[in-house]
């Protein structure tokens, strides 16, 4: 893996070891794939204003989330299905972003069970931060019974994606009629455990009716820290904010549910703005270079997440690829500070973005 410098640089190997289908699953986007393209590209037409001669020697890359120590403002976002990339799967993912310091966002679909990822995270680390991605269940049982079994793995958020009253439209998996997991996979939390015997697995539900009534309910149903995922619009984080949310991450679902939505990084500023610090605001979608980062904090997020660069990383070389990946990200991340002439994240303002028009 020495051969690859950049975060870029393991797709190429990832593409060439992956079964074709499920290479296009993990990178495609929805329809067109304008909005997956726009991701990336908005962040290269956005030019860094660095400050010198400020003398604030190495940057210390430490930060909170919502209280959760995270070594670095760069987080794993959940993607479904880590066993279609490395039979290691999500214990591989786990261990190598429980060792990288940080909090991994595990996905409801994943392909290892919530309690065996937590419990690979903890054979790295002492106190590895764990969320639970959740998408709401019109059953509330169901929706219940799946946070029981989050909070009794030990995880210490709930991060519920609001941007999927419908499956996105990929016309890749359509060419390639793929459109269920392969024999012997299954999405482990969604099994139905009765006293320990391996249950059912249920079909997840995602549904256009559900309504901020399904995240009151579930506000209700624990006392987890709830953000909320696939934010885009400045007034719905207001609305957010005054349902006593706890954080929101602007996303387009790394451009896998509406096409031609706006780029994440485009959405941002009005979001950050709209909530005024009143909860912590995160950003996915197209992040692949520490400049990057530091131009999504400079809007006011106060972290990033990353998705299919982990994927990359854990298809080339299981643990250590997802290990490598976050070590590039880490690297490039404070070269960046450090040429911005910041000493930490909480250093980085908007002032970093020259004034004028902003696309
Ligand atoms: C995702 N994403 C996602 N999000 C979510 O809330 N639940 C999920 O199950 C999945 N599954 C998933 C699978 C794959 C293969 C990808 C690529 C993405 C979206 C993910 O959390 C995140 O929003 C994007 O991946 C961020 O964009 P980048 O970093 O991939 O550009």
């Amino acid at each position: 893996m020495d051969e690859l410098l950049t975060v870029a640089d393991f797709e190429a190997p990832a593409r060439a070891a992956l079964d074709p289908v499920h290479y296009d699953y993990f990178a495609g986007g929805a329809r067109d794939e304008i909005t997956l393209a726009a991701n990336e590209s908005a962040f290269a037409r956005i030019r860094l204003r660095p400050r010198i001669l400020r003398g604030r020697g190495t940057p210390e890359l430490a930060t909170a989330v919502l209280g959760a120590p995270a070594s670095m403002p760069i987080l794993v976002a959940p993607t479904a299905f880590h066993r279609l990339a490395h039979p290691d799967a999500e214990r591989a993912t786990a261990r190598a972003v429980a060792s990288a310091g940080t909090v991994l966002i595990a996905a409801m679909l994943s392909t290892v069970a919530i309690e065996d990822i937590a419990a690979e995270a903890r054979k790295v680390a002492v106190d590895p931060v764990l969320w639970f991605q959740l998408y709401l269940q019109r059953d509330l049982g169901f929706t219940e019974a799946v946070v029981r079994r989050a909070e009794s793995a030990g995880v210490r958020a709930l991060v519920v994606t609001a941007d999927s009253p419908a499956l996105g439209h990929h016309e890749r998996n359509d060419r390639h009629g793929f459109h269920d997991l392969p024999a012997g996979m299954r999405c482990e939390n969604l099994r139905e455990l009765r006293a320990g015997e391996p249950g059912h697995v249920r079909q997840v539900d995602l549904s256009p009716e559900l309504s901020w009534r399904h995240v009151e309910r579930l506000r209700s149903l624990t006392d987890l820290p709830i953000l909320l995922k696939g934010v885009l619009h400045p007034e719905d984080a207001r609305i957010a904010a005054d349902a006593g949310i706890d954080g929101i991450v602007v996303s387009n679902h790394g451009g896998r549910q509406l096409d031609t939505a706006m780029a994440s990084i485009e959405a941002l500023p009005d979001v950050v703005d709209a909530v005024a610090g009143r909860l912590p605001v995160l950003l996915d979608g197209g992040i692949r270079r520490g400049t990057d980062v530091v131009k999504a904090l400079a809007y006011g997020a106060a972290a990033v997440a990353v998705g299919r660069p982990v994927v990359w990383g854990l298809t080339v070389g299981g643990e250590a690829g997802v290990t490598r990946v976050l070590e590039i990200l880490r690297d490039e991340l404070a070269h960046t500070l450090m040429l911005c002439g910041c000493g930490s994240p909480a250093e980085v303002s908007r002032d970093l973005l020259p004034a004028g028009p902003r696309w």
